[in-house]
C-alpha cells in the first residue's frame, strides 16, 4: 500500500485534504497527518489516521515523521518570511527519508506574478526541482474564504471597497483546492506537472451582488484607487505591513493576477468550484 502524508494537517486546508483522502477510499492507516501540535489532532487519531509530529522549525522531527511515507503533500507554511528555510528542511528530510513523490501547494503563476507572496513559492519550486523528487506543483489561486472578511463591512455600511476595478478573481474554496490536492496525491501520473488552479471567476461587483443576496440588504462595490484604499485601511487601524500587503494584492488583482481558467481545478477535483454565494452564506452562518 502507498502511504500518503499531509503537512499542516491540523490547518484549514490540511484537514480538508485528510478528509478528502478518506472520502476517496484511502485507508486511515495509510494516511499520515504531519502536525506541529499532536494534541490538536486527537480527532484525526480517533479516525485511525497516523498522527506524527513534524515541526518545520525543528528539523529533527521531520526525518522520523517521514519514515515510510511514499507520497507527501507539502502544504506551504503560514509563517511568511520563514518559509524558504522551513520548506528546505522538509525537502531535505523527504530526500533523506526516501519519499517517492511530492505535491506542493504554490501560488498562481508563481514565476511571473506580481503577488507579494510569490518569491517563497518560487524558491520552494526550485528546491523541489533541484532535489530530484518527482513533484506535482499545484499553483493555487486565492481562497474564496478570503472574501468572507467583507461580510462585516457590507453588513455595517452596505458597501465593499476595492482597488481591483472590474478585474476577474478566480478564487476557489479551500475545499476545492483540497479535493484537487487529494486527487494529485493519489495519482502518481500527476508528477512532473504544474497546475494553475482557480475557480469560476467573479468581480467585486459580483461579490457585492452575492453579499446582497446573503445579507438581504443592498451592497454596492465602491471602486477606489490604491492610495484611497491604503488611507481607508490605515484609518481602520491596520498596521503598515498589512496595509502594504492588501494594497499590493488589490493592485496585482486589478492587473489580472488572480484570474485563471477554472477548468484545470474542476478537472483535478472532479467537480466545479464551490459558488461564491455558498462560501459567503456558510461564513455568515458560521
Ligand atoms: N490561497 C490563499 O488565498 C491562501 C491564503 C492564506 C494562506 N495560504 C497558504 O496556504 C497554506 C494553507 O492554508 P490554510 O488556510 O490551511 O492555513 P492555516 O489554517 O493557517 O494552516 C497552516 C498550517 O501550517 C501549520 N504550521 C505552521 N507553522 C508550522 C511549523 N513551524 N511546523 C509545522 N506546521 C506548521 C499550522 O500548524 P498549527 O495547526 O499547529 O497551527 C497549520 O496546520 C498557508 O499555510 C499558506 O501558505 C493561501
Amino acid at each position: 500500500m502507498t502511504t500518503h502524508a499531509v503537512t499542516g494537517a491540523t490547518g484549514q486546508l490540511g484537514r480538508l485534504v485528510v478528509s478528502e483522502l478518506l472520502e476517496r477510499g484511502t485507508s486511515p492507516a495509510d494516511v499520515v497527518a504531519l502536525v506541529r501540535t499532536p494534541s490538536k489532532a486527537a480527532d484525526l487519531a480517533a479516525l485511525g489516521v497516523q498522527v506524527r509530529e513534524a515541526d518545520y522549525d525543528r528539523p529533527e522531527t521531520l526525518a522520523p515523521a517521514l519514515a515510510g511515507v511514499d507520497a507527501l503533500l507539502l502544504v506551504s507554511g503560514s509563517d511568511i518570511g520563514q518559509r524558504e528555510r522551513q520548506h528546505r528542511a522538509v525537502v531535505d528530510a523527504a530526500v533523506a527519508a526516501g519519499v517517492q513523490r511530492v505535491v506542493y501547494t504554490s501560488v498562481l503563476r508563481a514565476d511571473s506574478t506580481e503577488l507579494p507572496v510569490a518569491p517563497e513559492h518560487v524558491v520552494t519550486e526550485e528546491l523541489l526541482r533541484a532535489s530530484g523528487l518527482p513533484t506535482t506543483v499545484l499553483r493555487n489561486g486565492w481562497y474564496t474564504e478570503n472574501y468572507a472578511s467583507t461580510l462585516d463591512q457590507a453588513r455595517a455600511t452596505g458597501s465593499v471597497t476595492s482597488a481591483t476595478g472590474g478585474a476577474p478573481i478566480a478564487a476557489a474554496a479551500r475545499a476545492d483546492y483540497a479535493a484537487a490536492a487529494a486527487a494529485a496525491l493519489l495519482d502518481a501520473s500527476t508528477a512532473g506537472r504544474t497546475y494553475e488552479l482557480g475557480g469560476t471567476p467573479f468581480t467585486y461587483d459580483d461579490l457585492a451582488a452575492a453579499l446582497s443576496e446573503v445579507l438581504g440588504r443592498e451592497v454596492r462595490h465602491q471602486v477606489v484607487g490604491a492610495d484611497e484604499l491604503a488611507g481607508g485601511l490605515r484609518a481602520a487601524g491596520l498596521d503598515e505591513g498589512l496595509v502594504g500587503f492588501l494594497v499590493a494584492v488589490d493592485t496585482a488583482t486589478a492587473r489580472g493576477a488572480l484570474d485563471a481558467d477554472p477548468a484545470p481545478l474542476a478537472q483535478l477535483a472532479g467537480r466545479p468550484s464551490t459558488p461564491l454565494v455558498d462560501v459567503l452564506r456558510a461564513a455568515a452562518q458560521g
